[in-house]
């Protein structure tokens, strides 16, 4: 038995979240938000700073735990802005040293890829979209390769680029999902596919001159952003389906809350004859229980630190997916 506390800070969310024995018992999160423009990263670390015991408390309350419960701590050590990471680091290692347990350092982009597990997919090719990340990844010879990925931003920020240029707010994935639909298509953005890389700014250039121009409806031009480059991300899944012969898709990140989106992933699956993934949005999002359910899968095979160990362990605000040693999988 063991009992995991896992704790998210990368970017704009601090989260909580705890599992035992692979169950999910809590998920709390908290938002860094702003009225206008993007996010600030020394702001968003203050927000976590003074929210984390808050949230914390609440993660215990709502799996009906004490402290005096948990076997180790787990917490998002790679990648993200570093100032968030060193917040939730600091929170991790004060809480390990208290409670006198281990500490396990998570790398954010695997756990949003095992915690699809939970869906019951075994060996997908996994589409992660969120905001700052899009890769089309797989597992392969002791390694999560990376088969495709952004060449600029990623998908996520993309969207959220384009709805600010309309002035819907942050974060735009939701609302740029119910413009769309109510839109139709315009045939005259790119399709920006090459092997199995993406690349947005060029779209995010000519919708920009689209709204412009003032002769589009910006429901028209949501429904093409989301046909456009959906279908770019859908058939660069498909080369990798392709390519490594798995027959399991699964949809990770926060643009995999898209409607849309999940439809057209599906819609490729059912042709291919391959299963399609997709885990609820709570665990899709930035979240602590997928920093939890990756740190119990470490903390069983013995990768964690203790004692001495703990004060030396540090962020990695650039890890790479593919850098990762996936020692728990040998
Ligand atoms: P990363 O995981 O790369 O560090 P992140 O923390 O910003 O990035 P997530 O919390 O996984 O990412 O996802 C946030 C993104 O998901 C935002 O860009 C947001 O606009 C997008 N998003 C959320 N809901 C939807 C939706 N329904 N349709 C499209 N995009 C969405
Ligand atoms: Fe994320």
């Amino acid at each position: 038995m063991a009992i995991i506390i896992g704790i998210e800070s990368t970017a704009h969310t601090f989260g909580v979240g705890v599992v035992k024995n692979g169950k999910v018992l809590s998920n709390v999160r908290e938002m860094y938000t702003t009225e206008k423009g993007g996010i600030i990263p020394i702001e968003s670390a203050k927000h976590h700073a003074k929210i984390a015991d808050n949230v914390w408390v609440k993660g215990l309350e709502e799996a009906g735990i004490d402290e005096k419960d948990i076997d180790a701590i787990a917490f998002s050590q790679s990648p993200g802005l570093a100032p968030c990471l060193i917040e939730g680091m600091k929170f991790a290692k004060g809480k390990a040293e208290e409670l006198g347990v281990g500490l396990v350092g998570v790398n954010h982009c695997v756990a949003h890829l095992e915690i699809g597990r939970i869906t019951g997919a075994v060996d997908p090719v996994l589409l992660y979209a969120s905001g700052a990340n899009t890769q089309i990844i797989a597992y392969e010879s002791g390694k999560y390769r990376v088969f495709g990925e952004t060449l600029d931003i990623g998908v996520g920020n993309f969207i959220d680029n384009f709805a600010r240029v309309i002035g819907v707010g942050f974060p735009g994935g939701p609302k740029i999902m119910e413009l769309a639909k109510k839109g139709k298509y315009i045939d005259e953005v790119p399709y920006k596919l090459k092997g199995m890389d993406v690349a947005f700014s060029g779209i995010l250039t000519k919708l920009q001159q689209m709204y412009k121009s003032g002769n589009y409806k910006i429901e028209d031009l949501a429904f093409t952003l989301q046909e456009t480059v959906f279908a770019m991300l859908v058939e660069s899944a498909e080369r990798a389906l392709a390519h490594t012969g798995k027959n399991e898709l699964l949809l990770g990140g926060g643009v995999g809350c898209n409607g849309r989106f999940q439809e057209m992933c599906e819609i490729m699956c059912k042709e291919r004859g391959c299963k399609f993934f997709v885990p609820e949005r709570p665990l899709l999002v930035d979240n602590g229980a997928m920093i939890a359910y990756l740190g119990e899968i470490m903390f069983r095979k013995g990768i964690f630190v203790e004692d001495e160990g703990i004060e030396k362990i540090d962020i990695d605000a650039r890890e790479r997916t593919d850098d990762v040693d996936v020692k728990w999988k040998e």
